[in-house]
């Protein structure tokens, strides 16, 4: 059965457990997508006739959702649907020229870029990357906008992948490349400046924490600070100096390298949220941010709330792509 997506001057029939944009994507259609999970926004649409469905609003601005945009990514249609791509005035996508291109390891490339007129975001919130009209990533921020005037972020390369492959061998200095508004709600503020903080990322997932630990202090945080941050071997893992050196210079920051699948001297060996879970098995009162590998973050999420920290002090990046 299932119900008929109109779309771009077309009629499209949808399947009974299929969302719109599976619908669109399977006839053909070039629109644009990343995670396919709710989280990036890249693929947000307006429903220009039927409802969209709750779950399919869920996270959007309160003025997106009552004029009816929605994810099509979330969204299996309870009735026939006429949908556009949403338009510039609902993206704010913003041009940006790449200054430095870094390699932080052998996998991790670290670009900075610096938007072309007014950015304003926080230190760990993510934007999303367009390589062209269709391909489209999210990458975590983490430089701080009162420490650094350029964005910076951490690109993993994953092989076979249509963008960080393309953004470690072809983007280069100069390139100006488009990018949307900082989207997500993983980032510090200062209401507890005593909290201690809890913060576990695997991979990349280093990018946001490495932006939330710094603005903290920035912004004056006194209580303890714990980053476990996890690679599987000591290859992998990056900004181990510098983060011994931001521990150093802070009484109240704890830094702890975890590899996985190897032993080596000065790293954990373990999985960084087992480590963590292990060593602060009350987590009462806490703050917890996690990023990186969506299996991770789902399970720490969890176990960090049965250890007793607040739903609401729980924040989270997981690293899904489609
Ligand atoms: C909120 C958020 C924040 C993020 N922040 C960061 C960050 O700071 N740093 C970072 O590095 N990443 C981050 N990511 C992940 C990032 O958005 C991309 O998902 C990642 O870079 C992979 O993109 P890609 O285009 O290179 O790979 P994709 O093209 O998405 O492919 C991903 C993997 O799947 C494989 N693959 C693709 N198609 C198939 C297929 N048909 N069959 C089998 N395998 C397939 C590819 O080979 C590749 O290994 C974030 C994700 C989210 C949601
Ligand atoms: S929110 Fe739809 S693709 Fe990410």
């Amino acid at each position: 059965m299932g119900y008929t997506i109109h779309y771009n001057g077309k009629d499209y029939d949808c399947g009974d457990t299929e969302t719109v944009l599976d619908a669109l994507l399977r006839h053909g259609e070039s629109v644009p997508y990343s995670c396919k999970a709710g989280v990036c926004h890249s693929c947000l649409m307006q429903a220009l006739k039927g409802q969209p469905t709750e779950a399919s609003q869920a996270g959007l601005k309160e003025t997106l959702k009552q004029r009816n945009f929605f994810l099509p990514c979330s969204c299996v249609p309870q009735v026939d649907m006429t949908v556009a791509l949403a338009g510039e005035a609902e993206l704010h996508h913003v041009s940006a020229e790449v200054i430095d291109k870094t390699p932080l390891n052998a996998h991790i490339m670290r670009v900075r870029l610096r938007p072309e007129g007014e950015f304003s975001y926080h230190a760990g919130q993510f934007v999303n990357f367009f390589r062209d009209e269709s391909v489209v990533r999210s990458y975590s921020l983490a430089s701080v906008p009162a420490l650094e005037d350029f964005l910076e972020l951490h690109v993993q390369r994953l092989p076979g992948g249509q963008l960080s492959p393309w953004i470690h061998d072809q983007l280069a200095v100069g390139d100006k490349v488009m990018l949307s508004e900082a989207l997500g709600d993983c980032f510090y503020t200062r209401r507890d400046p005593a909290q201690p903080l809890l913060f576990i990322g695997t991979g990349s997932g280093l990018a946001p924490l490495y932006g939330i630990v710094r603005d903290a202090l920035q912004q004056g945080h006194r209580g303890p600070i714990y980053l476990y941050h996890g690679t599987r071997s000591r290859e992998e893992i990056y900004l181990v100096d510098e983060l011994r050196e931001l521990a150093a210079a802070h009484d109240n920051v704890h830094y702890q390298p975890c590899l996985s699948r190897e032993e080596a001297a000065g790293f954990a060996h373990g999985r960084a949220n087992e480590i963590a879970l292990e060593r602060h098995p009350d987590l009462k009162g806490w703050r917890a941010y996690l990023c990186g590998n969506p299996n991770m973050v789902e399970a720490s999420k969890k176990k960090i709330f049965l250890a007793g920290a607040a739903l609401g002090d729980i924040f989270a990046d997981a690293f899904v792509h489609s």
